[in-house]
């Protein structure tokens, strides 16, 4: 257990989340409703048997729930419901910005119009801003188990809708997929002027996270926790400051990792990497974003000092304008953030 103090202190302080899928976010109720009213008959008969059904030895058992799951999101609005769902979500835990990736081949290859989806999940971040000041970015995953040519295909269909675009990625299965695969399709990312990141090191080896870094000439590795696994990796990401966004939960629940104390993150602070922390598919694995920071202070017997440097590297990890990011990281050190977690004073944390 974690203090209240620090309890507080992670629930407070404004973070950036930046890898959470919207699909892996779709709680069972929410499921089963949208399920409803488009007549969609689901294999469980409630969503406590849903849940019942979450326990999964690797990646692939989850990605067939998680891709059956998305199967019952037809219609802008429902899209839209997903994405306000999680915005609650974020308000309720201090997120003040958040990275979203979606899978648009899941939807389109059931027939679902590349623009009902993302109009949906558009007019819910608008909302969200209006509403809450919660700031976002965009960011489309290729799904690796497909063909490259069906990646490019979904990129082509993604340009008519390029100004609501940051980035791209790639997800899905990442073993039997390297990252040389989608060598083609990141190039044309690059070459239209999007960033670029990339699933690595989940599952796979490290070679994935070089692979993608030197292949795919991604800014930033989702997951990565296997870079530790090569020496000069390590370097690498530390010199050119690649940001790696740690999922703590999922990587619990996916069996990446036997138990949370396996997982290298105080490796990754001591080394200087820009690690974050991050909730990835929380509907699935447990917990939202501070369920993961509280995980972590708890199995590493952190204190305010490691989730201040966290929520920092969340930021500075993030695609916001540098104005922004200098913004938030201005308020974490002005508001006594810092001179809390390093028990100068004991002053009140800002709501
Ligand atoms: N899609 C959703 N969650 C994923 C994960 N953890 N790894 C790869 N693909 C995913
Ligand atoms: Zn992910």
């Amino acid at each position: 257990m974690i203090t209240d103090t620090l309890n507080n202190f992670i629930h407070n302080i404004p973070k950036a989340e930046l890898h959470v899928h919207i699909e892996g976010t779709f709680e069972p109720e929410l499921l089963f409703e949208i399920a409803q009213r488009n007549n969609i008959q689901i294999k469980h008969k409630s969503a406590e048997e849903l849940k019942n059904a979450y326990n999964f030895n690797n990646l692939q058992e989850f990605l067939d729930i998680y891709y059956e799951g998305a199967d019952v999101l037809l219609h802008e609005q429902d899209f839209y419901d997903l994405t306000f769902a999680y915005l609650q979500k974020c308000q309720s835990e201090n997120i003040v910005h958040t990275e979203i990736f979606f899978d648009p081949q899941t939807h389109t290859q059931r027939g679902v119009s590349f623009k009902t989806l993302i109009t949906g999940i558009n007019k819910a971040l608008i909302d969200g801003f209006k509403k809450w000041g919660i700031t976002s970015r965009l960011i489309p995953n290729f799904l690796r188990h497909l063909s490259e040519e069906d990646a490019i295909k979904m990129f082509k269909e993604a340009l008519e809708f390029r100004e609501l675009i940051t980035g791209f990625g790639l997800d899905s299965s990442e073993l039997g997929h390297p990252p040389a695969k989608f060598k083609k399709v990141f190039q044309m990312v690059g070459e239209e002027g999007f960033l670029r990141v990339a699933h690595a090191g989940e599952e796979g080896p490290a070679q994935n996270v070089s692979d993608s870094l030197r292949l795919l000439k991604v800014s930033r590795i989702d997951h990565g926790v296997r870079s530790v696994d090569d020496k000069l990796l390590l370097k690498e990401l530390v010199e050119k400051q690649i940001p790696l966004t740690v999922c703590p939960l999922s990587n619990l629940k996916l069996k990446v990792v036997k138990e949370m104390k396996d997982l290298p993150l105080q490796i990754l602070l001591d080394h200087n990497i820009l690690a974050t922390i991050n909730s990835d598919d929380p509907a699935y694995f447990g917990g939202y974003l501070n369920e993961n920071y509280r995980a972590v202070a708890e199995t590493f017997k952190w204190s305010e000092a490691e989730i201040l440097t966290l929520a920092e590297n969340s930021f500075k990890a993030s695609f916001l304008a540098n104005e922004d990011k200098n913004k938030w990281l201005g308020e974490l050190r002005n508001n006594g953030y810092r001179s809390f977690a390093n028990g100068v004073s004991k002053i009140t944390i800002g709501q």
